[in-house]
Formats: structure tokens, C-alpha cells, sequence
């Protein structure tokens, strides 16, 4: 262990760049979850979070022109797959063109040397790109040429926002102070912070980014207490506003993040896998979509904080849509919550229970590696062990990153099939065994 002993502002701390070191050599891998840590995304990558944003989606479509999808901070691409599969269903593949993006190479490249889109076409369907949200001057494509992104319809952001440093701040008697902190490296290149203090903001150093919005931390500051810390997202508002401005007249920006209320203001990160994790302020970044005036709508529930922000006042058709998808029904919540009800059934005798709500579960997710393991489950429990056999195949077939427990059942599948055909080959014995008698 080496402590370095140097003093940093919280969003120039090394721990950005190691949290980068981290996704870059990790590459994909950061979220399988074979690996001892992994990073979860099973709601934001899910089909139906990508269908009910494709909903949305169809409702902006109004000339010929084809749909500009960008998604940052792709990761491990499982929820381009599925928004993919979701424009084929609403009758939009032919008429969208979805760029995935991440801010390293290493990540994108990871990406395309997998099979996650083999049902779809590179530069017709989708596109690889190298986009880094601090940096969004700069687009590259796989061939490493420049891109010009254009005017988007759709960005994404998934767990995104939060990777970009933020600076932290609190009130002291009216006044603000910047966190400044002293961080510890170990060997294994994980950083940890020693020591945190505070420092008036009079004598702090401010780079050009934050100073742009300082304004708007002030009116924020007015709501908290004494001593609650800040979470100043400068470069996520900096991002923001360059996506922004890249939008077309309707074109919406979606964010979906972790809730702000699973959040503990005491701490001032958190880590996934070596990755950190900067939490966003909702209420600054609502503050900063206000000021512009531009039209903002936020839903919170207990797996996500989302976010959508538009230019313009949507349609009725666009808000309905909004209502039917995050509100009166979320398809998301019901897929996380079905996933555990789907493991309550264990015996053969909930062979109908287990059907209905396979059932209802399809209906929501007829695609995803999920929907084919229950399927699986089912043809088990009814013993029609081929059936089973070859949906489990095609589970593991799209298993990409370990996230479904298919191989479990799997084996079960395996013991299942073993005793059926040990019995098979006693039965001759016994009939004999019975004759003889
Ligand atoms: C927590 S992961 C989320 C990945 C994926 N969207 C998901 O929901 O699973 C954060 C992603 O942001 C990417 N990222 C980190 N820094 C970034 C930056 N400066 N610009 C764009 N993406 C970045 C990481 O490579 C990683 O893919």
C-alpha cells in the first residue's frame, strides 16, 4: 500500500481515472457475472425497459427520415440488443439507426467481437462508436474516423450520468464549502479515501465546466441543511446540455439512473466492481432542464431514478404512452418482481400456477435469455425433457454475460433426463423379474 498523500478537489481525485483504468481493463467482463464482481444491470438491460422507451420512441417518428438512436455508456450492449428486437416488434427496425457507444475502445471492440447482434445489420440497423460524454467533440467510429453525429432523435443513458466525477459541497453557516479529500492507492489499484475536509468556497479552484453552472448549485443549496452534502454533476449537466443541443426538434433524452433516495447523502460515492459510481442529483439536474425551459418529466420507483427530457412540449400520444408505460403499468418493475415470483414455484404440483404466470411473463418478454429459461422450466415440470432440452440450449446460446441462472437448472434438466432413461433400462428387468414370478 502506497499513500500518496496528495490533496485533491473530489471530482479531480484520482478515483475517476482508476474507476476508468477499471472499465478499460476489465472491458466487458465488469459485467458478467461468472466474475467474483460484476456490475448488475438486469432491469436497465431488460426487454421490456427497452420496449416501453421504443414505444416512446414511435411516437416522435413523423417523416421519413430514419430514427437517430444514440446510447452512451453502452456497456455490455444488452440493452441495444433489446431495444433492437422491441423496433422490430413496433414495426421500426427499418426506420431507426441505433449508434452504441462507450467512452473506450477496448469496451466497444469487446462488444463486437461477441455475437450480441447477429439477427441485425452493422451500419444498416446499428453502429459501433467510441463516445466519451466528457469529450462529446470527438466521435470516432470503428475504423477509428471521425463521425459526425448529426441531429439525434433519441439519446440513452443507463447507468451512465453518474460515471462522470462530480464535486461535493455543503452549507456551513450560509456559506458553501468544497469537499477536498486525501486518497490511499493499494497495490491492487483500488483507491480509497483517507481523509476528507472542507474547504471555503472563496479559496477553491473551480475548473471552466463547473464554473458554467455555479448559479444553479447556489439555488439548490437554499434547500439543504447544514452540513447535508451536495453532489454538484457539473459534468453530467455539461454533457447534458451538448446532447441538447444536438436534439432534433422532438427528439427526447432518456436517463435512467439509481435512485436518489437509495442513496445515503453521508457518503460520497459508491463502488461497483472497481467502478465508482457519483450518484446524481435529481433535483439539479430538474433545476438545470428548468432554467432552459425545456419540457421534463421525472418517474421514480424502487429499482430506477428516470429522467426524460425533450425540447419541446410532446404530444398527448407521446404523454399517454408515458403514463401507460412508467405509470399506471411499468413493465420494468413487473419484470424484476416476476423474476422472483417465477422462483417461488419449485415443485411439480405448480405446474398451472407456474404456466399462467409464465404466460403473463411473455407477454412482457417473449426474447430475452429470462424468457427462455422459463420456458424451459415449464416443458421440465410437464417432463417433455426435448422440448426443455433444446430451450435450454437456446438460453445459453444468448446467456451472454452470466446473468440468468440457466446452467442451475440446467444440470437439474441433465438429472432429470439420466434417471428417466436409467429407469427406461430397467424396465425390460422388471417386466421380466415380473413374469418370471
Ligand atoms: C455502470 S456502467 C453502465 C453500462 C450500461 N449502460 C448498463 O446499464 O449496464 C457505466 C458505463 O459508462 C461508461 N463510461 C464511463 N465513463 C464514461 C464516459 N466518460 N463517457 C461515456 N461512457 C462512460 C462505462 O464504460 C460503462 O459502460
Amino acid at each position: 500500500m502506497t499513500l500518496s498523500g496528495e490533496i485533491y478537489s473530489f471530482e479531480e481525485a484520482p478515483l475517476y481515472q482508476k474507476s476508468a483504468q477499471t472499465y478499460i481493463e476489465t472491458g466487458i467482463d465488469i459485467f458478467d457475472l461468472k466474475n467474483k464482481e460484476a456490475i448488475p444491470n438486469v432491469s436497465t438491460s431488460s426487454f421490456p425497459h427497452a420496449h416501453s422507451i421504443v414505444k416512446l420512441l414511435k411516437q416522435v417518428k413523423t417523416s421519413k427520415k430514419k430514427l437517430k438512436v444514440l446510447e452512451c455508456g453502452a456497456g455490455n450492449g444488452i440493452f441495444a440488443r433489446h431495444f433492437l428486437f422491441a423496433c422490430k416488434k413496433e414495426g421500426l427496425l427499418d426506420k431507426v439507426e441505433y449508434l452504441i457507444s462507450d467512452f473506450d475502445f477496448r469496451i466497444v471492440k469487446d462488444l463486437r467481437s461477441r455475437s450480441l447482434y447477429q439477427e441485425f445489420k452493422e451500419n444498416i440497423h446499428f453502429r459501433y462508436l467510441k463516445l466519451d460524454l466528457m469529450n462529446l467533440d470527438e466521435c470516432i467510429d470503428i475504423k477509428s474516423k471521425p463521425y459526425d453525429l448529426g441531429e439525434i432523435d433519441l439519446v440513452i443513458m443507463n447507468y451512465c450520468l453518474h460515471a462522470l466525477p462530480c464535486s461535493i459541497y455543503k452549507k456551513e453557516d450560509e456559506l458553501l464549502e468544497k469537499l477536498y479529500i486525501e486518497f490511499l492507492e493499494q497495490d491492487n489499484h483500488q483507491v480509497q479515501v483517507l481523509k476528507e475536509f472542507w474547504m471555503e468556497e472563496k479559496k477553491v479552484r473551480f475548473e471552466a465546466k463547473e464554473k458554467q453552472y455555479l448559479d444553479l448549485l447556489h439555488n439548490i443549496a437554499e434547500n439543504y441543511k447544514q452540513e447535508q452534502k451536495i453532489h454538484f454533476n457539473f459534468n453530467a449537466l455539461d454533457a447534458l446540455e451538448k446532447l441538447l443541443n444536438r436534439l432534433s426538434p422532438n427528439g427526447f433524452i432518456y436517463i435512467a439512473d439509481i435512485p436518489t433516495m437509495d442513496f445515503d447523502s453521508r457518503v460520497s460515492y459508491r463502488a461497483f466492481a472497481g467502478a465508482i459510481a457519483y450518484i446524481l442529483n435529481s433535483q439539479l439536474i430538474s433545476n438545470f432542464v428548468e432554467t432552459k425551459n425545456y419540457w421534463n418529466y421525472i418517474h421514480n420507483d424502487f429499482i430506477l431514478y428516470k429522467h426524460i427530457i425533450s425540447k419541446s412540449q410532446p404530444s398527448y400520444r407521446f404523454k399517454q404512452t408515458l403514463k401507460e408505460n412508467f405509470e399506471t403499468n411499468n413493465p420494468c418493475v413487473l419484470f424484476c418482481e416476476m423474476i422472483s415470483a417465477m422462483k417461488i414455484f419449485v415443485s411439480d404440483q405448480s405446474n398451472k400456477a407456474y404456466k399462467a404466470l409464465l404466460n403473463e411473463f411473455l407477454r412482457i418478454d417473449d426474447v430475452s435469455v429470462y424468457s427462455k429459461l422459463y420456458q424451459a422450466i415449464y416443458y421440465m415440470k410437464i417432463k417433455k425433457f426435448k422440448k426443455s432440452k433444446k430451450l435450454f440450449e437456446e438460453a445459453e446460446k444468448i446467456n451472454f454475460f452470466t446473468t440468468c441462472p440457466v446452467h442451475q437448472y440446467q444440470k437439474k434438466l441433465d438429472l432429470l433426463m439420466e434417471r428417466e432413461s436409467l429407469l427406461k433400462s430397467m424396465k425390460p428387468k422388471f417386466l421380466g423379474l415380473f413374469e418370471f414370478n
